[in-house]
């Protein structure tokens, strides 16, 4: 049975992991959420104090990421979960805060470099739906099928706040919608591997969709893609 890469990008809280895990659990492939990479990169950095007051020490995170060890485990619930060493951090690096930590840690270059080698190693067999900022870009510059989700700020903002409400953050709607607005103007504007649709992605702008019309055209396009890849490996 043909296997295929699909990349899912786009801006924060728009639904791209939603999206993924959906695809991946229809067609039974590995998903990916490299978005946890860079949070978990992130809390690393703060717990080792090369981030203070919003600042990274820079030298200290690029002598000593060697050290980070970074895995994914499949939990019981089949939920994908990420840990450093042996420690399941996948709760921890949801808030508001340590967004804003892997914010900073994915501008760095050597950052970068060591995620995306983990990522392409992880998709060396295909069969696997990741989503991020580069994927179809960076990561997987050929992958078969390429989304790029988007909504409004505005809408993604109260998504956003609903979620962090519903597991007891402090926080309200202006300061999410703020941060959103920054996250973007940074993940768009770094100089490395800036957030762009890459020029052959579909673009989905779920700002008025329902999760039904989102779910159905994201299948569409998966089938579309992989009966496209059986048919090109039939004519080599
Ligand atoms: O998708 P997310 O909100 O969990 O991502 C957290 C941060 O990591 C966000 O600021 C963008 C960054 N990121 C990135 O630079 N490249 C990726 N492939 C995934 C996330």
């Amino acid at each position: 049975m043909q296997r295929i890469i699909v990349a899912v990008d786009g801006f924060s809280s728009c639904g791209k992991s939603t999206i993924a895990k959906q695809l991946a659990q229809h067609a039974n492939y590995t998903y990916i959420d490299t978005g946890a990479m860079y949070r978990a990169v992130g809390l690393w950095a703060r717990r080792h104090g090369y981030i203070v007051n919003g600042i990274v020490d820079e030298d200290s995170v690029k002598e000593n990421i060697k050290d980070l060890k970074l895995h994914f485990e499949r939990l019981a619930d089949g939920s994908q979960h990420i840990f450093i060493d042996k420690e399941d951090v996948e709760h921890i690096i949801r808030s508001l805060s340590a967004s804003n930590d892997a914010s900073l840690v994915s501008t760095l270059p050597f950052v970068r470099q060591r995620m995306v080698a983990m990522q392409q190693q992880m998709g060396a067999d295909k069969g696997i739906v990741m989503d991020g900022r580069d994927i179809g870009t960076v990561v997987f510059p050929h992958a078969e099928l390429k989304l790029f989700v988007t909504a409004s700020p505005e809408v993604r903002a109260k998504r956003r706040y609903q979620e962090l409400i519903s597991k007891g953050e402090q926080t309200n709607y202006q300061n999410v919608l703020q941060a959103i607005e920054e996250r973007d103007y940074r993940d768009t504007h770094r100089k490395e591997s800036p957030l762009v649709q890459a020029p052959d992605a579909i673009l989905i702008d779920n700002s008025d969709m329902t999760r039904e019309q989102q779910n159905m055209k994201v299948l569409e396009l998966f089938n579309q893609a992989l009966l496209l890849t059986e048919q090109e490996n039939r004519q080599e």
